[in-house]
């Protein structure tokens, strides 16, 4: 006999979800708020701020970067005060899926679910393509001795201006010295450091979260550095002028939109309610907390480094440590770097914890196989075989996709979770009023609705190829909710499925 379909619009009462923290196979909670703003710092602080911003400076907005970092906090800030409320309200795991479920009904809640993959798992994929730059910036600058390109770089790549994928050439010395292009293999060093990663993560959250707090410390030390240290080296007229050549205005929104993948990461404590000591509480503490400390670093590093080079001569790959380099201070580089690495290995920490806890959330109502995704490991109480299957796939991107690819799809997808977000906080103040808010949005049709109007304006601003990207993940993931999902979820209408 068949199983009986769901309503895709049936709604998951908060009461149920609540109920259900209670029972069963649960997390550990041991983090505080100084421990959920440092995972968020963490989680946020990597590739984007370290990688990108020398893309977007060199190829979309130049010394205006700073605006353009200022514009995506903004819209950021709109999306963690929803997401604050919501978490508050809904203090379980799983993030804006849960909250979906239990404002949106059913299938956004799975269309959401899906969303935060691409946020999470693929975002790793990129933050571990970052990783493998500064891992070449540290041979290059300090032993002298450059990694093959063939085995740091994805095999193919996309041309943005012809809308089309070409083969990856890189180029390398040849056998008689000369210099010349010839194909990529694969991102080896992105492999291994997400090798790495997963052992962590399957060992456990609390040792995770010390080791997350160490590398925050470390990297905040190296951002308040480059800020301290770069200052000496900036030089004004390299302000001026101050809008990009070809873009003028229009670079300001460009830049955000493709420097926004910086800023994920702060929404992923949402997913960490479960393992809080007061999610009411400290939940808001860590999640707005995160963004603001990210939104001012990012805005004066920015500013240091279009003051220290100028705009057209970043280098795209690793800008900062480049900086200090082209300026001599070989030590400042060196440091800068392997913090820099530290950093960004915090940043893959994170994000590659959350995921697992994303799926957990989404196996416990049925939508994806219980047996695999929701087993915690009896002695590390992590949810272990989905964090290894998370690890193997995200590996395996990372070594065969190029950055720009994954951090832009990766931004789009993001976008579209921080709409619904702001969607559904708005429409749970009229559909359900009663249900206690220990934080409130201020204003809040105002801020949701200016969040939904920002963050819907940097989607527009990454251009139709990554809509159309967008839109595919999401198809991919219709197909299995249609096919799989809506037959084994938990939540029937009338009473429990047959089999
Ligand atoms: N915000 C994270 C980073 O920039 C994903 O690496």
């Amino acid at each position: 006999m068949g199983r009986r379909p769901s309503d895709p619009f049936a709604r998951k009462p908060i009461e149920t979800l609540l109920k259900e923290m209670e029972g069963g196979e649960r997390l550990h909670r041991v983090l505080g708020p100084v421990a959920l703003t440092a995972l968020g710092v963490g989680a946020t602080i990597g590739a984007g701020i370290f990688v990108l911003t020398g893309q977007a400076a060199r190829n979309d907005a130049g010394p205006s970067l700073v605006l353009s970092f200022l514009l995506a906090g903004i819209g950021c800030g709109f999306a963690a005060l929803c997401y604050s409320e919501l978490a508050s309200m809904v203090p379980v795991a799983g993030s804006a899926y849960t909250y979906a479920y239990a404002t949106l009904g059913e299938l956004v809640a799975w269309v959401i679910g899906w969303d935060l993959v691409l946020e999470y798992a693929i975002g790793s994929s990129a933050v571990a393509v970052g990783w493998s730059k500064y891992l070449d910036a540290l041979f290059r600058n300090q032993f002298h001795r450059a990694i093959d390109p063939r085995w740091l770089n994805s095999p193919w790549d996309f041309d943005v201006e012809s809308h089309r994928f070409v083969w990856n050439k890189v180029a390398v010395r040849l056998a008689d010295g000369s210099l010349g292009h010839v194909q990529a293999y694969a991102n080896i060093p992105a492999l291994l450091i997400m090798l790495a990663i997963t052992v962590i993560l399957v060992v456990g959250v609390r040792e995770s979260a010390t080791f997350n707090a160490w590398m925050v410390l470390l990297n905040l030390s190296v951002i308040l550095l480059v800020i301290g240290l770069g200052t000496t080296y900036v030089e004004p007229k390299n302000w001026t002028p101050f809008l990009h050549k070809d873009h003028g205005w229009k670079g300001i929104p460009l830049g955000a939109a493709h420097i926004f993948f910086a800023y994920i990461g702060f929404d992923s404590i949402s997913t960490h309610a479960e393992e809080a000591r007061n999610p009411r509480r400290d939940l808001a503490i860590g999640i707005l907390g995160s963004l603001l400390i990210c939104t001012v670093l990012y805005i004066a590093v920015a500013g240091i480094l279009t003051g220290m080079v100028p705009y057209g001569e970043i280098d795209p790959d690793a800008p900062i440590a480049s900086a200090f380099q082209r300026h001599g201070t070989t030590w400042a580089s060196g440091l800068i770097t392997v913090a820099i690495l530290a950093g960004i290995t915090s940043s893959l920490l994170v994000g590659t914890l959350s995921q697992p806890r994303v799926l957990l959330a989404m196996a416990r109502d049925g939508m994806l196989p219980q047996g695999f995704f929701a087993a915690i490991h009896p002695r590390f109480l992590t949810p272990w075989k989905s964090t290894i299957l998370i690890g193997l796939t995200v590996g395996l991107i990372s070594a065969t996709v190029p950055l720009t690819f994954l951090a832009d799809l990766v931004s789009v997808g993001t976008l579209f979770a921080f709409l619904v977000v702001c969607a559904a906080v708005w429409i749970l103040r009229y559909r359900s009023p009663e249900i206690p808010r220990p934080f409130r949005v201020p204003a809040l049709p105002v801020v949701a609705a200016l969040g939904i109007l920002v963050n819907g304006g940097l989607m527009f601003s990454l251009g139709p190829d990554n809509w159309i990207r967008l839109v595919a993940w999401l198809g991919l993931g219709l197909l299995i909710y249609f096919g799989y999902s809506r037959y084994h979820t938990t939540l029937k209408p009338d009473g429990p499925a047959e089999l």
